[in-house]
């Protein structure tokens, strides 16, 4: 198959997807697919880059793109790589993409539309895994226990709002954006200052934010890969952030955050995160992939649903493929599910 690898991406997980995408084209079986590169500048732009993917994770790969046009939706020209020497057209896209714009339904549209088969959650799951409120106003209708929460726009009158969150949530509490990913704009506030400065932060992201009640959380993940009823999942893993929370440089950039896989939470734990993350899966319509991430309440062990990803993090350390190598599925094989559920 000739394979569009997307990478890049006008969010602010622009270089996490460098690292995903790295990780994932070196785990493309290239004896049976071609695979060529379509990197997105933070302008929206998209570029063929036929050099080494090794400038693609270090982020070079901008200045040495290609002259060729990449087309996606045109009434004269099939979705592929054209200029005066190439002529590619593309029979799947595998969009490796993080954040607003690549992984909230927004591109997957545009591949809808496209008519070509993509690797992944479709147009309405999208959108709703990456709108944490919307997605949590959901998996309440399902009755999936969730940490209390609050949601507040830009529109809100805000000295109300913080009234509100101290009265219903109380410190610490999490300010998210409602739409991003790998904790950017997340801040944990212990009082009325750090609020004030967490929702500004997160303002800057997103005109709307889900501020969550903090608690003292074990973080298990669990990943999840197939399509409709025919559903897949993995062992459980924990993660120990090395910071106060698992932040952007806990995720990245520290080597002191730890994986455990599989995690050592207890048999009724395991099955009834597994079991809620079935139901989650299906109540976004998830399709291909998802990682689905929990907190377990060191304090009362109640379990609750965190969040789901769904196009979550491939970097060689993430979590996703790890707990599919532990569950008995490879990288390699990992990545040719991917694609063969794309065109099921
Ligand atoms: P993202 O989509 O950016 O990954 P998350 O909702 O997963 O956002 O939050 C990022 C991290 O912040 C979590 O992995 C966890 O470490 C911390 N966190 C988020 N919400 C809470 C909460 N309610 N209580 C305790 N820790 C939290
Ligand atoms: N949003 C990042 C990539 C993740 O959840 O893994
Ligand atoms: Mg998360």
């Amino acid at each position: 198959m000739k394979i569009a690898l997307l990478f890049g991406g006008k969010s602010a997980e622009y270089e996490v997807s460098l690292m995903s995408a790295k990780s994932i084209y070196e785990n493309i079986d290239k004896k049976i697919h071609d695979v060529y590169l379509i990197g997105i500048d933070n302008k929206g732009e998209f570029h063929y880059f036929d050099g080494d993917i090794k400038s693609v994770a270090d982020g070079s790969w901008i200045n040495n793109v290609s002259d060729a046009e990449v087309v996606f939706c045109s009434s004269q020209k099939k979705p592929g790589i054209y200029s005066s020497d190439i002529n590619i057209v593309f029979d799947l896209v595998f969009p490796v993409l993080h954040g607003p714009f690549g992984e909230d339904g927004k591109l997957q549209g545009l591949l809808e539309i496209s008519n070509l088969a993509y690797v992944g959650c479709p147009v309405l799951a999208s959108a709703v895994a990456m709108d944490k409120d919307i997605a949590k106003k959901l998996f309440a209708f399902e009755g999936i226990n969730q940490v209390p929460h609050l949601t507040v726009c830009s529109w809100n009158n805000i000295e109300k709002s913080m009234i509100d969150i101290e009265e219903k949530l109380g410190y610490p509490c999490f300010v998210k954006p409602a739409n991003m990913g790998s904790s950017v704009g997340i801040s944990k506030a212990k009082n009325r200052d750090n609020l004030k400065k967490a929702i500004e932060n997160a303002f800057l992201y997103d005109h709307k934010l889900v501020v969550e009640k903090g608690i003292n959380a074990r973080e298990i993940e669990v990943s999840i890969l197939g399509n409709s009823e025919d559903i897949k999942v993995s062992c459980t893993g924990e993660i120990i952030p090395s910071d106060e929370f698992y932040d952007y440089d806990a995720k990245y950039k520290s080597n002191e955050s730890k994986l455990i896989i599989p995690s050592d939470i207890s048999i009724d734990d395991e099955n009834e995160i597994k079991k809620m993350a079935q139901k989650a899966y299906k109540t976004i319509n998830g399709e291909g992939l998802c990682r689905i991430d929990f907190f377990i309440d060191k304090d009362t062990n109640e379990i609750f649903l965190n969040e789901v990803n769904s196009m979550p993090g491939f970097t060689t350390i993430s979590m996703y493929p790890k707990l599919w190598e532990k569950s008995g599925i490879s990288y390699k094989e990992l990545v040719e599910r991917l694609i063969c559920l794309a065109v099921e």
